[in-house]
């Protein structure tokens, strides 16, 4: 097993993909905290998967709740060698219609919320002085632009090169910092997505979702076990030399 007796963190982990990225984790032997502001999912999910698994409640966008949530890791597996950054909001509109709300909403969780989760993960991997990995979830969204997603694909780009930066600082510690770009994958995110173009864009219920699908090389929306050898991979020591990188697992949508 690839995580055998490590300590994972992955926050918006009750469901989804870090739902998926935590019963990857913990099929390979590591203790894992699924985290999340919706504290009843995450005991769900953290129940369904069973051995190795915890609930944790966070609020990536309050200081005071990361702080918290990496202490009860700390508390309750002894140690944090793993943090996956997956929680993220999305929102669109197009851009004269764009409201600081919204900004601030996004940016408090997108970007300050991995920014400021990284940080409290990489000092507790400094202090414990063996290393560490941490992967920040990107997106396709992150490497272009879209007509009615400015203020979601700025909050990726950030995340793409928040990595670079923090990747370039942290691996002189023996911390991995890396990303994935995912495409399109299927579940309650893609619900919403789906529901906010047929009211931007006039469209049926499930309209967007089945055009943008037939635009995926692959002929199909990703489901999180599509992702998760990814995550496992840059969790593991076989990432050891891969520093600063965003990877796109995205049935081929975006060439970097
Ligand atoms: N689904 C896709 O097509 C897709 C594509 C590209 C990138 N991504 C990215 O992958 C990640 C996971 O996406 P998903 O589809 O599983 O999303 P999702 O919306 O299904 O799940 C997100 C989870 O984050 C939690 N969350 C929201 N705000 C939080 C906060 N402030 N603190 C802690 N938890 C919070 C939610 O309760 C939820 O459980 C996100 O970063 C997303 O931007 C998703």
């Amino acid at each position: 097993m690839k995580l055998d007796g490590r300590s994972a963190l992955i926050t918006g982990a009750a469901r989804g993909i870090g739902r998926g990225f935590a019963m990857a984790y913990a099929a390979e032997g590591a203790t894992v905290a699924v985290a999340d502001i919706d504290r009843a999912a995450a005991e769900a999910t953290a129940t369904e998967i069973g051995h190795g698994a915890y609930a944790v409640e966070i609020d990536v966008s309050d200081q005071r709740s990361i702080d918290a949530a990496v202490t009860t890791v700390v508390d309750r597996a002894g140690k944090l060698d793993i943090l996956v950054n997956n929680a993220a909001l999305f929102d669109a509109s197009e851009t004269v219609d764009i409201t600081r709300a919204t900004y601030d909403r996004l940016y408090a969780v997108n970007v300050a919320g991995t920014l400021f989760t990284m940080q409290a993960a990489a000092r507790q991997m400094i202090a414990q002085g063996h290393g560490g990995k941490i992967i920040n979830m990107a997106s396709q969204a992150g490497r272009r632009g879209e007509p009615l997603v400015l203020v979601y694909c700025s909050t990726k780009a950030a995340v793409i090169s928040m990595t670079q930066s923090a990747g370039l600082d942290l691996i002189r510690h023996g911390i991995n910092v890396n990303a994935i770009a995912p495409g399109v994958v299927d579940g309650e995110h893609w619900v919403h997505v789906d529901a906010t173009f047929a009211r931007l864009e006039g469209k049926r219920p499930g309209q967007k979702k089945a055009e943008v699908e037939a635009g995926v090389p692959a002929g199909r929306f990703a489901v999180p076990s599509d992702l998760a050898p990814m995550a496992v991979f840059l969790a593991s020591a076989d990432s050891d030399y891969v520093v600063s990188q965003c990877f796109n697992v995205d049935g081929g949508q975006w060439m970097s």
